[in-house]
């Protein structure tokens, strides 16, 4: 099974700047970084999704896999100590059967940016 980070394409660069210096927005700057942590990879995947409903805490990123709990994290800066936290995590995550992480496993770089969690659905038993 893989890990899955969804990363919001579209989120701000900073508070109150949709761009960054190249014109990217914080959200593209932070799926090129996650994209480039992830390459090669078989634990962890990414995908980009436009507006996460969570623009108040940029960069937003879900991770979630069939039958484990999800994570919505936000308040990233776009930078790559950022995505190589998100994709250490998301291994671990992986590794774990019901998908959550000991806090003292935990990367520094995740550590304050969680905003919510959701259970997984629990399993089709038709
Ligand atoms: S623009 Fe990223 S959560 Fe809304």
């Amino acid at each position: 099974m893989t890990a899955t980070l969804t990363v919001c394409e579209t989120c701000n660069f900073a508070p109150d700047t949709k761009r960054g210096p190249e014109g990217l927005t914080g959200g593209e700057i932070l799926c090129g970084l996650v994209e480039k942590a992830v390459a090669g990879s078989a634990a962890v995947a990414s995908r980009r999704h436009a507006c996460l409903m969570g623009c108040d805490h940029h960069c937003n990123v879900g991770l979630s896999a069939p039958g484990k709990i999800t994570y919505v994290m936000g308040s990233f800066a776009p930078e790559a100590e950022a995505a190589e936290a998100l994709v250490e995590f998301a291994a671990l995550y992986d590794a774990s059967e019901t998908g959550q992480v000991p806090y003292r496993q935990w990367p520094q770089g995740v550590k304050g940016h969680f905003v919510s969690r959701v259970p997984p659905l629990p399993a089709d038993e038709s």
